[in-house]
């Protein structure tokens, strides 16, 4: 089994360069393949200088999209603009949907059997955008696109464990649905280890976590949104897909995928992984009659957000 090429679109960026950096100490990777519209050319030269054995190329502008795609197994999409105070991920929509429809636009045509990873917000439609494109080329496979929602799963753990004085490393929380506001649904009732909490505190959690996001753009206070985390849960999502693709088997990850699991026709569940993608979608589980009222809220939000997606990939 060969090693991996994988690509990052908009590795300049906040989320891109740690993510680069991250996914430059993976053995599992030969060629990481590193665009974006300014800059890549410094950040690849900066990263190739780390003694692992990725190699490591950057590719700027528009007309080196093409090139930056040749021969890649896995792409990873975290170009756009990012939030700012007191916008939602939708405010994303006007400058991100374009942004990913030509990246995915030059997937489809050069690399149109690879993994693709949408980081971009929100990806909630984003994801949709991408399928829609990809139908367009007669590329789209289920199994092979995924938005990347781990950042929920990172806070989840986080918040449960620090309220419980558990070992974090220990502790695994499923997060379904979509990855914004009242789309994104803790699991909590499915933990690992098994937690409780009264009512109210479980209440207080969940719309923490629901808000996360929001708490870091609010402390950054203008300079953009999550980037560490959110490469550390991109990197994490991509190493265990690049584990999965290379055989390793009970690899699972949730991840936010064409599904009909639910009425909205994008969600996240938690997936087996394997040498093709997604191997398996394991589905919601049973749902606490708490996490069934979250769901019916959900809903019709994230039925919206995708039905935006798709009409904008259609006009
Ligand atoms: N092609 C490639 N890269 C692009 C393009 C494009 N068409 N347009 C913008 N970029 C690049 C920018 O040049 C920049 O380097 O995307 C990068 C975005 O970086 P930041 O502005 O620092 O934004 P970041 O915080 O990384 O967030 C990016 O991820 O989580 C989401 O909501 C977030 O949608 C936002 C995205």
């Amino acid at each position: 089994q060969r090693n991996a090429n994988v690509a990052v679109l908009g590795a300049s960026g906040g989320i891109g360069q740690p993510l680069s950096l991250l996914l430059k100490q993976s053995p599992l990777i030969s060629k990481l393949s590193l665009f974006d519209i300014v800059h890549t050319l410094g950040v690849a030269a900066d990263l190739s200088h780390i003694e692992t054995k990725a190699q490591v190329k950057g590719f700027v502008g528009t007309e080196q999209l093409k090139d930056s795609l040749v021969g890649m197994d896995v792409v990873i999409i975290p170009a756009g603009v990012p939030r700012k105070p007191g916008m939602t991920r939708d405010d994303l929509f006007n400058t991100n949907a374009s942004i990913v429809r030509d990246l995915v636009d030059a997937c489809a045509q050069v690399c149109p059997k690879a993994i693709v990873g949408i980081i971009a917000n929100p990806v909630n439609s984003t994801v949709p955008i991408a399928a829609e494109v990809m139908k367009k080329h007669g590329t789209f496979d289920p199994k092979r696109l995924f938005g990347i929602s781990t950042l929920d799963i990172a806070r989840a753990n986080t918040f449960v464990a620090e309220a419980k004085g558990l070992d974090v490393s220990k502790v695994n929380i499923p997060v379904i649905g979509g990855h914004a506001g009242v789309t994104i649904i803790p699991v909590i009732s499915q933990a690992t280890p098994s937690v409780s909490f009264p009512q109210d505190e479980l209440e207080k959690l969940t719309v923490r976590i629901q808000e996360a996001g929001t708490e870091v753009v609010n402390a950054k206070a203008g300079a953009g949104s999550a980037t560490l985390s959110m490469a550390y849960a991109g990197a994490r999502f991509t190493i265990s897909m690049l584990n999965a693709l290379a055989g390793k088997e009970g690899v699972i990850e949730c991840a936010y995928v064409k599904s009909s699991e639910t009425e909205a026709s994008y969600f996240s569940t938690p997936l087996l992984l394997g040498k093709n993608g997604l191997e398996k979608n394991l589905g919601l589980g049973k749902l606490s009659d708490f996490e069934q009222e979250l769901l019916k809220k959900a809903l019709p939000e994230l039925k919206g957000s995708i039905k935006k997606g798709e009409d904008f990939a259609h006009k």
